[in-house]
């Protein structure tokens, strides 16, 4: 397999994206999370530890299901599906959680905190944090607390304070933003688990490192299946986290194509789409170097998404650069789109799939009928769509 095409060129930057930007009282806690990293990555003891709860708390191996019903309803391509919405807490995002979580208890923190937007990343923290028995804070936009409301009621369940964020749009970028303020102020007892591949260095490495298991298993599981690789791979974009996971199991291998779906929104205009990387321009966002919606002026304009979970104004810089080296295929599906295609995979397939993923499934379903009957199309559906079932029901009405 050719793996020379995937280059970390430098520490911390993947082509000109990436590094550290952050204040300077995160520079000690930045340098010690990037010793800790370098020390644990290849420690067979942590390794060993992370698969343990992979196996014994996660659920791991995910399922990879061939989706009989959509591949015959839309009428082209093999459709495929790997299933991170059956983890323990519904998405992908406790998988990084778990790595985090190890590292922060291997650094003798006693306390954690997270930013959530749709609450997936908030509710995999709080239950971490009642697992290994840190006192836990989340931080979520007011507008989020009111969307995803079912999320917040079980990260207080699980003894998690959850802070509403009321600042600006009061939605993911202001929860990280507060988040990394909570963090610098109390950065010698506290490891900020950062729920997707963004911020400074390490934190982009980190979260695609630990996120990497699904691309891993879902090569190993279809190539067993089906005695070859799937022909196109697609994800959902808002940070990167479930895309850059499952994009890295297949980066080297060329003939399979990549696509990353991010949230038209609304239409084109800024503030009216989280669309960062079709039209975002490079910029500086928490701490690291990326593709950000912004005006002429360098503003960052406010991101628009029906799902609370992609509206985010920048994304990780991993795949800014994959997307300027052409490796991986970047589209963007509008809010009425996505919500057809949540109402579709329930009732053809009967999986309620997060509205992030239903951005996914209807570039995906497009694709199909591009690709036509002999080819396979593997999509990550990143999590179960529970939390977005009334949500839905209030955008839609009577369904
Ligand atoms: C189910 C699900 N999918 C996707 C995302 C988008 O995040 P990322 O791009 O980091 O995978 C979220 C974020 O909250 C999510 O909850």
């Amino acid at each position: 397999m050719n793996r020379t095409l995937y280059k970390q060129f430098d520490e911390g930057y993947f082509g000109e994206f990436g590094g550290r930007y952050a204040p300077e009282v995160l520079t000690e806690a930045l340098e010690e999370l990037e010793r800790v990293y370098a020390k644990l990555k290849d420690n067979r003891k942590f390794k060993k530890q992370v698969d343990y709860y992979f196996k014994n708390y996660v659920n791991r191996p995910s399922l990879l299901m061939y989706a009989e019903n959509l591949t015959r309803h839309w009428g082209g391509a093999r459709v495929w599906l790997k299933r991170e919405d059956l983890n323990h807490t519904g998405a992908h995002k406790i998988n990084n959680t778990i790595g985090q979580a190890l590292m922060a208890r291997y650094m003798g923190k006693k306390r954690i905190i997270a930013e959530t937007g749709a609450g997936q990343h908030g509710l995999a923290t709080a239950t971490v944090g009642a697992m290994f028995g840190f006192e836990t804070v989340v931080y979520m936009g007011d507008v989020d607390l009111k969307r995803q409301e079912l999320n917040a009621v079980k990260m207080k369940m699980m003894g998690a304070t959850v802070r509403g964020v009321s600042a600006g749009e009061a939605t993911l970028k202001e929860a990280t933003s507060e988040a990394m303020r909570d963090w610098a102020l109390n950065v010698k007892t506290t490891h900020y688990i950062v729920g997707s591949a963004i911020g400074p260095h390490p934190f982009p490495t980190i979260v695609r490192d630990f996120q990497s298991i699904i691309g891993k298993e879902s090569r190993k599981q279809f190539k067993k299946s089906e005695g070859k690789l799937p022909d196109a791979v697609v994800a959902c974009v808002g940070g990167g986290s479930n895309a850059i996971g499952m994009f890295y199991g297949f980066i080297g291998d060329k003939k399979v194509k990549l696509y990353g779906v991010e949230a038209g929104g609304r239409d084109k205009t800024p503030g009216n789409h989280s669309a960062t990387i079709s039209l975002g321009k490079p910029g500086f966002l928490h701490g690291t170097k990326t593709l950000i919606i912004q005006d002429e002026n360098g503003q960052i304009v406010p991101a628009h998404s029906v799902s609370a979970g992609l509206d985010y104004p920048g994304v990780g810089p991993e795949h800014a650069h994959l997307a300027s080296t052409g490796r991986v295929s970047y589209a963007n599906v509008d809010d009425d789109d996505a919500l057809s295609s949540f109402l579709e995979v329930c009732k053809i397939e009967g999986i309620i799939p997060a509205l992030e993923t239903a951005h996914a499934f209807s570039f995906a379903k497009k694709l199909a009928k591009d690709l036509g009957k002999k080819k396979d199309i593997l999509i990550c559906l990143s999590g179960r769509g529970d939390k977005d079932a009334a949500e839905v029901y209030r955008l839609l009405g009577d369904i």
